[in-house]
């Protein structure tokens, strides 16, 4: 696992979280039977500007769409498979118990907001920078008029504090079923922290939670993906200020998993996602081959 030495800019809210904000904007614009995940409140975390840009040229905003599908093939559509892989998994895991809901890395998302599940009985700890953070907050506070109360923000830079002791100050209690969501994170912090969360929830959570996130193998964040869409990943992160800094050996994720003490592990492949939700008008959409899905239980 080697270390990317291009730091961080993490000066403003993530552009990454707004990327992906955007994403799901788009394909909740689409029709019910076509849209493969849905986000009503996306568009709120989108800067106007942006909004305004996409109405009053909608031919200069198909193009640069275009032109990041040229650059990362499928990679949009295997970002919304996330969105709603993650969704499903949440609800069931709603219906089996869960009890507590770590989102680390939240960005923009809106799980707590828009699972009618998730509303009674479960408490939600989302976890993310304060830059990124602090601009969600004003954001739900306009939407909503106040924050939920069953929702607990907790700031934190995961490259230099530890999730543990943050998560016991805000009200986390570790005989509580729960499930920790990692959604488009651990690929963009150091090795080190990766391990640490990991370490924090097998040994600081109920029999029975769980751990849910996606990654990259490793040969993306060093450089040595033949695929021309890896090095397209790597270079443009590099670029913005938010460089890819872990991934996972191919053929190595039951094994990195168990080496922290998780079972019933699962990788969830491209093909698989595919198969599972990119049928009729879908069926002929790229998806990504380079971004798998996890999941075990502790
Ligand atoms: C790619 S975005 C994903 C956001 C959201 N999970 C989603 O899927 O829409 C990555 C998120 O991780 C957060 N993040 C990255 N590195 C972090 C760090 N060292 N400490 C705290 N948050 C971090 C960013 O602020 C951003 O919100």
């Amino acid at each position: 696992m080697e270390k990317n030495q291009i730091k961080a800019n993490r000066e403003g809210p993530s552009q990454m979280a707004e990327g992906i904000a955007m994403q799901r904007f788009g394909e909740s614009s689409k029709g019910e039977n076509e849209r493969i995940c849905y986000d009503p409140y996306a568009i709120h975390f989108i800067r106007p500007e942006i909004i305004e840009f996409g109405k009053k040229h909608p031919e200069e905003a198909k193009k640069l769409i275009e032109n990041t599908e040229r650059l990362f093939p499928g990679l949009s559509s295997s970002i919304m498979a996330r969105v709603r892989y993650f969704d499903d998994f949440v609800k069931k895991s709603v219906a089996d118990g869960l009890k507590q809901l770590v989102i680390l890395g939240a960005g923009y998302d809106t799980r707590a907001y828009r699972i009618e599940e998730l509303k009674k009985n479960v408490n939600i700890f989302e976890m993310d920078h304060p830059n990124t953070q602090g601009f969600k907050i004003e954001k739900i506070k306009e939407i909503f008029g106040s924050t939920p109360e069953n929702v607990v923000y907790v700031p934190v830079d995961f490259e230099k504090e530890k999730i543990g002791e943050k998560l016991f100050e805000n009200g986390f209690i570790s005989s509580k079923k729960t499930l920790f969501i990692l959604e488009g994170l651990v690929m963009y912090i150091p090795p080190e922290s990766v391990a640490e969360i990991f370490s924090f929830i097998t040994e600081n959570s109920a029999k029975g939670s769980g751990v849910i996130f996606d990654y990259y193998p490793q040969s993306v964040i060093d450089g040595t993906c033949k695929l021309e869409i890896g090095q397209n990943i790597r270079n443009h992160l590099i670029k913005i200020g938010e460089p890819l800094q872990f991934g996972i050996k191919e053929g190595e994720i039951e094994n990195f998993l168990k080496e922290f003490g998780f079972s019933s592990i699962e990788n969830v492949t491209s093909e698989d996602y595919k198969k599972a939700y990119f049928q009729g008008k879908n069926e002929n959409r790229d998806v990504c081959e380079l971004l798998y899905f996890a999941h075990a239980v502790v």
